[in-house]
């Protein structure tokens, strides 16, 4: 199989979860229990819930499915042993954004968007490379796969619509290690 994450350092997954499926995940959450956690060296701070072995997202990104993925689109081996899975969910709320930064370690990041606001309500995903900044437009259930040790990568603030005025953005992330 072959994603094309070699090219551009990212591959998006449209569809990745179905509505209800994302829908059913990010109730789920509710009941975890987040920390503040800073983004970077920058005073950005966002709540994050690391996810434990046992947890049906852990579980679910450690499943032989979705690490057999990450190994072909890596074009790795798949004799090629996953060393180590790192899970965790943010949220973000009004003000709260991802600052840009180059992950210190793993080989790929499978991002998955349990909750996105519509647009206007900013959130989205952005991308860095040699030709600038490029937007990463995730709906609900929609994923991306990208080497986060290699593309800069932030997100732009939430920010507060008449219609909207209390916009929650929430991923799944799953950093492997191989
Ligand atoms: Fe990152």
């Amino acid at each position: 199989m072959r994603l094309g994450i070699e090219g551009r350092g990212l591959v998006v997954l449209p569809g990745f979860l179905s509505r209800d499926e994302a829908a059913r995940l990010e109730l789920a959450t509710t009941c975890r229990s987040f920390e503040r956690t800073y983004g970077s060296i920058e005073s950005a701070k966002f709540d994050v819930s690391n996810l434990e072995p046992g947890d049906e997202l852990h579980d679910f990104f450690q499943s032989e499915l979705l690490v057999s993925t990450v190994r072909a689109a890596l074009s790795l081996p798949e004799s090629a042993p996953l060393q180590r899975l790192w899970g965790w969910i943010s949220r973000y709320k009004v003000g709260e954004y991802l600052p840009a930064h180059k992950d210190p370690g793993g080989s790929a990041n499978l991002l998955i968007s349990l909750h996105h606001p519509p647009p206007e309500n900013g959130g989205t995903l952005l991308v860095e490379d040699e030709s600038g900044q490029h937007p990463v437009i995730l709906e609900t259930g929609d994923a991306v796969l990208f080497l986060a040790t290699k593309l800069m990568h932030s997100s732009q603030v939430l920010v507060p619509t008449r219609g909207r005025p209390e916009p929650l953005k929430l991923v799944a992330v799953g950093r492997y290690y191989f």
